[in-house]
């Protein structure tokens, strides 16, 4: 297993223009090219573990895959039956989103991933899945990969969710596209909406009216996506929450989907008395542009709402949270408990490792703001939460284990750190 020492940084002045790519949207441009009448090209792609594995089932899956090391075109005449089974790896994404997209394709497919996502609940998409027709099967009563789906008829739906999640509104929505009606989706608060965006960029009718989102299945093959795919804001959050904890530091990142329903984070960090500004530098598919954020004295916050919008930067929100002044709360965030980790636990513990005081509560904690002190973090296996540690390590020195899972998300992670502060890596002896 690995293990890196990161050092107490200086002030630094830093402009990132190659933060990785968003990995949402690498995850549906490889998805979405299956739908297409021709040659997709994807430029920018998050050449990273999660997004790779995808890529990688969408071949296996029949589609010709050209990818040059700039750009990535595929083209598909359908979707076939695999003869390998399909790993996901890491990605709740992967998984969620081809479950919708293969349970009307004709043929088995089964679907499997790490130790970790074979443990994350995937009733959530089979559940809505199997009540329109579709024939999948898994462990613990249809909840648990390896997930196997027979593709079949699906019939239309009117399905009102109890969660906001873009990975189940995504795959009912790839459901949808090949239903036999028109269906509507709707969810109790915005959740990301990539796929909304994207396929209607292709030419899916996909209406969106507020949390509701009506689908007309497709009548014929969509056009062909051309996508250069944006810096990815919950990776660009790590270099935020550095330069706004760091005394006199600034950093301008470059690129980054400006999506309402992703920087959120950046929102909230901006409440708590960070120095931010957005300078809009193009719009297709997606707004994007640079985020300039500056160092100044941080406050509590309470964060209950938008959850979805926020969900996958608490935990370098709640670095955060640990350097600024009085109490910060996060609540109505239980979704927390199913991501990579359960990442209330794992953020907790961690801070408490660093002494800063902390309460756990079903749904969210607090974090009192104080002095970090140096501790040795277990990720858990998680990227959000090695990295959020890595990044508190820049107050006061930090030693990381098992960060593997940093390249399902951002492999030039520590390239970019390089530039801020010194880092030691190292290998354990476990077994
Ligand atoms: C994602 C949606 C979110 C997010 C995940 C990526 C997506 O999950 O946490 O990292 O690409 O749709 P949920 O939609 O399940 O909350």
């Amino acid at each position: 297993m690995s293990k890196v020492e990161v050092k107490k940084a200086n002030s630094f002045s830093l402009n990132i223009s190659n933060i990785a790519p968003d990995k949402s949207i690498s995850h549906r441009s490889v998805m979405f090219s299956m739908l297409a009448n021709g040659e997709s090209q994807i430029t920018n792609f998050l050449r990273a573990e999660d997004t790779l594995n995808s890529l990688e089932i969408v071949k296996n899956l029949g589609a010709k895959v050209i990818d040059d090391g700039t750009t990535i075109k595929i083209s598909s005449d359908g979707i076939k039956e695999p003869f390998e089974i399909l790993d996901c790896g890491n990605s709740g994404t992967g998984m969620r989103l081809f479950c919708g997209l293969l349970s009307s394709a004709n043929g088995h497919f089964i679907l499997t991933g790490d130790k970790y996502l074979r443990k994350r609940p995937m009733k959530r998409v089979t559940t809505p899945l199997r009540s329109i027709g579709a024939i999948i099967d898994a462990r613990d009563d249809s909840n648990l990969a390896p997930l196997s789906i027979r593709g079949a008829s699906l019939k239309a739906f009117n399905y009102e969710s109890k969660i906001a999640s873009a990975q189940v509104k995504s795959c009912m929505i790839l459901a949808a596209l090949r239903a036999d009606g028109v269906c509507s989706y709707t969810e109790p608060e915005l959740s990301r909406d990539h796929t909304e965006r994207m396929l209607k960029g292709m030419g899916a009718d996909v209406v969106v009216d507020g949390l509701k989102t009506t689908i007309k299945p497709m009548k014929n093959l969509l056009k062909p996506l051309v996508i250069r795919v944006p810096a990815d804001p919950s990776s660009a959050f790590f270099f935020a929450v550095a330069a706004a904890i760091t005394p006199d530091s600034t950093v301008v990142l470059q690129g980054i989907t400006l999506n309402p329903t992703r920087i959120e984070a950046f929102k909230a960090l901006q409440r708590m008395g960070a120095d931010i500004t957005y300078d809009l530098t193009d719009d297709k598919y997606e707004p994007i542009g640079n985020i300039t954020v500056k160092q100044a004295p941080l406050h509590a916050i309470t964060i209950e709402e938008n959850i979805s919008w926020l969900i996958d930067e608490l935990p370098a929100l709640s670095i955060a949270m640990a350097c600024a002044t009085g109490t910060s709360v996060v609540k109505n965030a239980e979704e927390l408990r199913v991501k990579e980790s359960d990442r209330i636990s794992t953020v907790v513990d961690g801070l408490n490792a660093c002494g800063i005081k902390t309460t756990e509560y079903n749904d969210g904690y607090t974090v009192t703001g104080g002095i970090l002190n140096s501790a040795t973090i277990d990720s858990d296996g998680d990227h959000r939460i090695a990295m959020s540690f890595i990044i508190a390590g820049l107050r006061c020195g930090m030693q990381v284990t098992d960060l593997d899972c940093i390249n399902t998300s951002f492999p030039n992670f520590f390239e970019l750190l390089e530039k801020i502060t010194e880092i030691s890596h190292s290998k354990l002896d476990l077994e």
